[in-house]
């Protein structure tokens, strides 16, 4: 099943997964809607023809959902007894940090068998350097500013370009820098607004002309994306400061190359090590190499921002 908020390379990994049952011979079904479909009994028996044609398409044919029900143990209960119907002996879980905590909840109440394979754009998952869907999302994002900077640079305009992750500064830090952006703000650090006015000021003095601020929707700074944008034009009347929120678009389109060989690689990993008895696992990447993290640790590892990269983006906006 695929759940919590949807991300470019689900479907490549639900193809990696089913065609790998097919390959074992095991019996694979697929869950719509996440969790609420597990309470729901909202079952489809996959076979290995039923992912045909969906390794490049965004989305995911499962659909998703956030399942407050599955939050309740009379929720939870209602899922188990569907899955024991449909004789059902392992999941496969892709998605985010809700969707596996609600894999672990489920594990240690029912001693159900749960692997988590990583999908959603924030990439901010313990145990993988890339989730489904993240690399995808920093293409369009970036894709987007390189055609706001055009507008930008014609008017001498400033933008404020909000981006995703409420908890997490990765498409911010990563596409800003990649953008060349020239101040990048994040949750996981608050410069604060003098600096940013600071920064701002100089680089007009420089000569800079237009401007483009990258913001993650849960930066820290206070103010969200078009109050910043009113506390800088309010004091520094001489820009023209307009707003541009990406919001969902990043969330979908065509997976790259990267998210769908790294959908096929999960894929693959998530069934076997369940044909080999583990459970509580989630399958990720580090050093180019599929290894497994335990599923709490996924959760509660903590995500560190890159600082050398925080560094680069410093020394770029002279
Ligand atoms: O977790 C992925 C994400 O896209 C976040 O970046 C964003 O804050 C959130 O989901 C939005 O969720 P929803 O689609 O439920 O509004």
């Amino acid at each position: 099943m695929t759940s919590g908020g949807d991300s470019p390379g689900m479907n490549a990994a639900i193809r990696s997964v089913v065609r790998t049952c097919a390959y074992y011979k095991i019996e694979c079904v697929g869950i719509y809607r996440g969790y609420q479909g597990m309470i729901e009994g909202d079952f489809t028996l996959l076979t290995a023809r039923s992912v045909n044609n969906i390794i490049n398409k965004g989305g995911t044919i499962l659909k998703s959902a956030r399942s407050d029900e599955f939050r309740t143990s009379e929720g939870r209960k209602k899922a188990h007894e569907n899955l024991i119907k449909q004789h059902i002996d392992g999941l496969v879980v892709i998605g985010g940090d809700g969707s596996f905590t609600g894999g672990v909840i489920f594990n240690k109440e029912y001693s159900f068998p749960v692997i988590g394979i990583p999908g959603t754009i924030d990439n901010d998952i313990f145990g993988t350097s890339h989730t489904l869907g993240y690399d995808t999302a920093l293409n369009t994002a970036v894709e987007a500013i390189d055609k706001i900077r055009d507008t930008a640079s014609s008017h001498n305009r400033l933008f404020f370009v909000e981006v995703m992750g409420r908890d997490a500064g990765f498409i911010a830090l990563n596409a800003g820098v990649g953008a060349g952006a020239e101040e990048i703000l994040i949750p996981e650090e608050n410069l604060g607004l003098d600096r940013l006015l600071e920064s701002l000021i100089k680089s007009r003095k420089s000569g800079k002309l237009s401007s483009i601020v990258v913001v993650a929707e849960g930066d820290k700074s206070g103010k969200n994306v078009f109050e910043l944008a009113k506390y800088v034009e309010d004091n520094m009347p001489e820009y023209d400061v307009r707003v541009s929120v990406l919001g969902h678009m990043q969330r979908g389109g065509s997976p790259s190359c990267f998210d769908r060989v790294l959908a096929s690689r999960l894929g693959v990993k998530a069934v076997e090590i369940l044909m080999d008895n583990k459970t509580n696992l989630m399958v990720g990447l580090k050093n180019n190499k599929v290894i497994t993290t335990d599923l709490e640790e996924a959760i509660t590892g903590g995500h560190s921002i890159n600082s050398e990269l925080l560094r680069v983006s410093d020394i770029m906006s002279t």
